[in-house]
């Protein structure tokens, strides 16, 4: 019979990481592609780890596409929402691979966005001290950050991603047509991981993404294709310098102290991630003028683009004391001393300690 012909990946961006490394393929029509498989690890078995949204809309392409290559191809459904990305839910996946007998080579592949992508990760990372495991992330945001880098982890009822490790994907696989279905929220919660490249380091993003940010709302397959890939391409280059977070890396938590502070001050799940990083980027960058390291246009500039995604740009009213107390539980803060990713000059960031009494005359501006 002969061999379908089948398109290459449009862009294939790799991260650089010895042994480690690996391509994030970013294209149309990949998960129904038998080219798109034919590379991932060897085994007897695969395990999905998904849940129903995703399921009912990717599910059977999938499973479809790894029964060609795998005797056995097991499934396990998650509760779907961040609220639910805790031990009892990643105990679900422990749970399917022993009930199946899984052995070590078996491949986990997370098909989802990035609470499945960073579960399925944590669970790959763990089950008999590690099986290899591929990405197929369906939201913007898991294609453009959560699925690439190695970064998986649940959270605790005490702070967000406090358990997980650090743990690289075999291949992450961005079909960028899974975007055509995610609820407008949620193409906009990835918009503000997509945004926080600019300010933190490529200043022509931004200004291709003020110039764009209608097509990219309106879903365009090439505009979302650049901001997928220039995305993953930014992610790669500091991942490959700094896979830890020894120090550079942290630049890609820009938004993120306050970020999490939203999301846990409000109840996980209330704001989305994205959201939370939206706003968290508007007092970020409202701290950084504080400090002199942008004007008042570069903070109004970027608080607008965030406005046009679509996201929040008032902060929720949880109080500066409860701010600072959630921001305290950082995995950036160092003995208690909280540190922010602030912009020093437009296109650069840098991770440093701002005073509280600073901090808290920003919260109660970004509050208003
Ligand atoms: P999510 O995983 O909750 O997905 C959002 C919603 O969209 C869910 O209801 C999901 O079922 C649904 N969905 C997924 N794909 C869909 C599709 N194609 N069509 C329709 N619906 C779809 O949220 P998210 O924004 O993808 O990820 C947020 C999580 O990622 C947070 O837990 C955050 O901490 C984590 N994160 C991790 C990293 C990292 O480096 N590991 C980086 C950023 C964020
Ligand atoms: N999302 C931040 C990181 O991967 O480091």
């Amino acid at each position: 019979m002969p061999t379908a012909l089948v398109p290459e990946p449009s862009h294939r961006v790799t991260i650089d990481l010895g042994v480690r490394s690996y391509p994030i393929d970013v294209g149309t029509g990949l998960l129904g592609n038998a080219s798109t498989w034919a590379a991932t690890p060897p085994a007897a078995a695969a395990l999905i780890v998904t849940n129903a949204t995703v399921a009912a809309l990717f599910g059977d392409r999938l499973t479809g596409m790894l029964r060609a290559r795998y005797k056995n191809v097991h499934t396990v459904m998650l509760p779907d929402g961040e609220e639910h990305k805790d031990w009892q839910t990643l105990n679900l996946i422990f749970d399917a691979l022993l009930r199946h007998g899984c052995d070590r080579r078996t491949v986990i592949f997370a098909l989802g966005g990035g609470v499945v992508g960073d579960m399925a990760g944590f669970a790959a990372a763990s089950y008999m001290r590690g099986v290899p495991f591929v990405q197929v992330p369906t939201t913007l945001l898991a294609q453009v950050d959560s699925s690439v880098g190695g970064k998986t982890a649940i959270n605790h009822p005490l702070g967000k991603n406090m358990i997980g490790a650090f743990y690289q994907p075999k291949q992450v696989i961005c079909d960028l047509d899974t975007l055509q279905t995610l609820p407008p929220r949620e193409l906009s919660a990835g918009l503000a991981e997509v945004i926080k490249y600019g300010p933190i380091h490529d200043l022509e993003f931004l200004a291709w993404i003020e110039a764009n940010i209608d097509a990219l709302m309106a879903r365009e397959p090439a505009m979302l294709s650049r901001a997928v890939v220039r995305s993953c391409e930014i992610k790669a280059w500091v991942v490959g310098q700094d896979e830890r977070e020894a120090g550079l890396r942290a630049i890609l938590n820009f938004g993120h102290t306050f970020g999490h502070a939203i999301e846990a001050g409000m109840g996980y799940g209330q704001w989305l991630h994205g959201e939370a990083v939206g706003c968290g980027m508007v007092m970020a960058t409202r701290l950084s003028q504080r400090l002199g390291g942008v004007d008042s246009a570069f903070a109004d500039r970027l608080t607008e683009l965030i406005c046009r995604a679509g996201l929040p740009v008032k902060a929720p009213q949880l109080g500066a004391d409860r701010y600072l107390e959630l921001m305290r539980v950082d995995k950036k803060a160092e003995a208690g001393e909280l540190k922010f990713v602030l912009i020093d000059r437009p296109g650069h960031a840098t991770v440093r300690g701002a005073p509280d009494s600073l901090v808290r005359e920003v919260i109660e501006q970004c509050c208003r």
